[in-house]
């Protein structure tokens, strides 16, 4: 079982016009609404690969109780944390041209009441999972401080946590030492101080990383494929090659596909192999975080790697 937090859950909301015009009236072609926030993308691939998964997070208000509906028919054990605000919705206006147009709004501000309350969830939960992912960015009220507790309660109950966060929370959280992160192009930037040109630039982060106590530390790049750091050892994986429909939410995918590899029993390769496929999938739909098995079955196929 693969337990899952996000701290601000969100309904992505989504608006297909004709030409937005500013100022204009306008009436959507078509609607979606979807539950969104990293940890429940990486909730909703796990459970696509066939793999049993618990979503916590805050949520509140008609929001919060459209998002809880959402993971319920999604077959995602909910424990979610109820809290005195609206839980957010982004609106994202796509227009027949290819324009993408997002309104994103900041979310409930959290309690240390409503915290502690998610802390015990966390506590009841973990003793039950295989593996940890918390991932996202943090609600107003919560620092980088909530990551590196639920880091603390994962590694005294000897648990592997996997914290995929961005800007300043990742650059805090890397001292907590979770299990694994996967920064991107845009995070490895934030973490060297500078662009990485060449494998010598990516292999001098993962020493970073790991000399910080990372267990395993991994960094994607999109269709470039993922370096890793595994027993003493510099691996790099390639990606196939494919048109992509929307690659957004693949790297929420790509660490579901880890977290399902490592709680079968892969070997570290084998199940980043899969999170590479489950990547690869995601850039094949047009919904964010979403795979088919089928699809990730057949590009693990076609996953390969090398040490460098
Ligand atoms: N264009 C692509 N072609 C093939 N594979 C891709 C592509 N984009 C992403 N992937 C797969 O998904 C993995 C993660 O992608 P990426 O590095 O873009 O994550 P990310 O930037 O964290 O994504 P996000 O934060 O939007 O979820 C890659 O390592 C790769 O396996
Ligand atoms: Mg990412």
């Amino acid at each position: 079982m693969i337990l899952t937090v996000t701290a601000n859950p969100t309904i992505d909301k989504v608006y297909f016009v004709d030409e937005l015009k500013l100022g204009g009236v306008h009436r959507p072609i078509n609607t979606t609404a979807t539950a969104g926030g990293k940890g429940i993308n990486i909730a909703r691939v796990a459970t696509l690969l066939g793999e049993e998964a618990v979503a916590l997070g805050f949520i509140g208000g008609s929001a919060g109780d459209f998002i809880r509906e959402q993971i319920i028919k999604l077959n995602i054990t909910e424990a979610f944390t109820n809290v005195s605000g609206e839980s957010r919705t982004n609106f994202n206006i796509s227009d027949s041209r290819g324009f993408s147009t997002e309104l994103l709004e900041s979310g409930p501000t959290v309690t240390k009441k409503e915290i502690n309350a998610l802390f015990e969830q966390f506590e009841a939960y973990a003793d039950k999972c295989d593996i940890i992912c918390a991932a996202g960015s943090l609600p107003k009220g919560a620092d980088s401080s909530f990551y590196k507790e639920l880091i603390r309660m994962a590694k005294a109950k000897g648990k592997r946590i996997i914290v995929d966060t961005s800007g300043a929370t990742l650059l805090d959280i890397i001292d907590g030492a979770p299990f694994m992160i996967k920064p991107n192009r845009d995070e490895l930037r934030d973490i060297l101080g500078f662009e990485a040109k060449d494998d010598a630039d990516i292999k001098k982060a993962l020493l970073i990383l790991y000399n910080k106590g990372i267990a395993l530390p991994v960094i994607t790049l999109g269709e470039d494929g993922a370096y890793a750091y595994i027993e003493d050892k510099f691996y790099r994986f390639l990606s196939p090659a494919v048109s992509v429909k929307n690659a957004v939410g693949s790297g929420d995918s790509f660490v579901a596909g880890v977290a399902v590899g490592i709680s079968r029993g892969f070997t570290i390769p084998k199940a980043i192999a899969l999170g590479m496929a489950a990547g690869t999938a995601n850039t094949q739909f047009d919904e964010t975080g979403y795979v088919s098995k089928e699809l990730v079955d057949r590009f693990l196929k076609e996953i390969k790697y090398e040490i460098v």
